[in-house]
C-alpha cells in the first residue's frame, strides 16, 4: 500500500515499520509555530502561516495514502482573535485563497469539512466553505476537518443549548441527558473520537482543542515548528503512537 510513497522522502525507511493493521482513526493537528518558524528567519509572521498552510496539504495527502482515515487540524482557534487585527486579515486571506486552491489543498482523495463556529467568518470564507465541502464530499478517501474559528468548550457550550432547547420544546426530560447526547451534538458526530494529538512547537497543551473528543487521546509533542514538520515526523507519531498501550482505565 505504501508503493506510492516511497518516493516520499524523508518519511522512507520508517514508513515500512507502519503497522497498517493499527492505525490511529482520528488523528488531531494543532499546528503551532508558524510565527517562530518564520522569526528564526527574519520573516514576517505571515509568511510562517502561508508555509503552514502549504504543509497542511503535504501533510494530509501523506496521512491520508498512509490509510489514516480522519484527520482534524486546528486552524484557527475563537482566542486567535485577540492578535492584532493585521494578523487576523492575514490569516483570514490565507485561509481564503486556501480554500480556493479546490484541486490541490488536501490530496486528492480527500473531502474537506470545516468545524466550528462559522458565524463570525466573512460571507466570502463562508461561501468558499459550502463551495469546497460540496466540491470534495463524494472524495471516500480521507476526511479532512479544519477547524476554524474552533474552541472546544464553545462546542461544548454549543451542545448544551442545543439540549436546552430539546428541554423547552418537551422532547427531553431535564435530568436525562446521557454522554452519547452530547457526543451526538459535537461537530465531530460522525467520527470516532481522537486516538492521537500532535501538537509541535515545544508548547505543552491542548489550547481549547478537542476537549470533549480527547478524553483517551494519546498525545506527541515536538519541538519542531509546524512548517517544519515533516512525513517523516508523521510517520514517528504514528510509530510512537502503535508503542502506546492504551488502557481506558482497564488494566
Ligand atoms: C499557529 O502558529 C497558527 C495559528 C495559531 C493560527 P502561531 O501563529 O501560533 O505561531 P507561534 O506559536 O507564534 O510560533
Ligand atoms: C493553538 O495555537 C491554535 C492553533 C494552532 C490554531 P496558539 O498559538 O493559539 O496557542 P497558545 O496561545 O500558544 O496556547
Ligand atoms: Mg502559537
Amino acid at each position: 500500500m505504501f508503493k506510492a510513497l516511497q518516493g516520499l522522502r524523508p518519511a522512507g525507511k520508517l514508513l515500512r515499520e507502519v503497522d497498517v493493521n493499527n492505525l490511529p482513526r482520528h488523528v488531531g493537528i494543532i499546528m503551532d509555530g508558524n510565527g517562530r518558524w518564520a522569526k528564526k528567519r527574519g520573516l514576517p509572521r505571515s509568511a510562517g502561516h502561508r508555509a503552514g498552510a502549504q504543509n497542511l496539504k503535504t501533510i494530509s495527502e501523506f496521512a491520508g495514502e498512509m490509510g489514516i482515515r480522519y484527520i482534524t487540524a486546528y486552524a484557527f482557534s475563537t482566542e486567535n482573535w485577540k492578535r492584532p487585527k493585521a494578523e487576523v486579515d492575514a490569516l483570514m486571506q490565507l485561509l481564503l485563497d486556501y480554500l480556493r486552491d479546490r484541486d490541490q489543498l488536501a490530496g486528492k482523495n480527500v473531502s474537506i469539512r470545516v468545524i466550528g463556529d462559522r458565524s463570525a467568518l466573512s460571507d466570502e470564507i463562508n461561501h468558499e466553505i459550502d463551495v469546497v465541502e460540496d466540491y470534495t464530499k463524494d472524495r471516500d478517501g480521507m476526511v479532512l476537518y479544519l477547524a476554524i474559528n474552533y474552541g472546544g468548550r464553545q462546542e461544548i457550550v454549543r451542545a448544551v443549548n442545543e439540549l436546552c432547547q430539546n428541554v423547552r420544546e418537551g422532547t427531553l426530560s431535564p435530568g436525562e441527558v446521557t454522554e452519547a447526547m452530547l457526543s451526538a451534538r459535537m461537530y465531530t458526530d460522525e467520527v470516532p473520537e481522537a486516538d492521537l494529538i500532535i501538537r509541535p512547537s515545544g508548547e505543552l497543551r491542548l489550547s481549547n482543542f478537542l476537549l470533549w473528543q480527547s478524553a483517551y487521546s494519546e498525545f506527541w509533542f515536538s519541538d519542531i515548528n509546524w512548517p517544519d514538520f515533516t512525513t517523516r515526523d508523521f510517520t514517528r507519531a504514528i510509530l510512537e503512537y502503535q508503542n502506546r498501550n492504551r488502557r481506558f482505565g482497564g488494566v
